[in-house]
């Protein structure tokens, strides 16, 4: 299994990354404002703060909010 992008938007982790990297976006809000993505199911939101957390832009597990640190799990 591997879960590299905003499945709903087809945006790839790699893709987010770059931006965040241009623009300084440093939450899924403010990448938001940038790109289209993560609007539907949300699923990659734990993943793309993970992105922005580590640098990761491929994954092998699930990653449910449950699995992040409090303090980075937006509202
Ligand atoms: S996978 Fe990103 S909104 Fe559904």
């Amino acid at each position: 299994m591997t879960i590299d992008r905003c499945y709903c938007f087809q945006k790839t982790f790699a893709a987010l990354k770059a931006v965040a990297e241009a623009t300084g976006a440093t939450s899924v809000a403010a990448l938001q404002a940038h790109v289209e993505f993560g609007q539907k199911c949300k699923l990659c939101h734990p993943y793309t703060r993970r992105m922005l957390r580590t640098g990761e832009t491929v994954f092998h597990e699930i990653i449910e909010e449950a699995d992040e640190p409090a303090e980075s799990v937006e509202g």
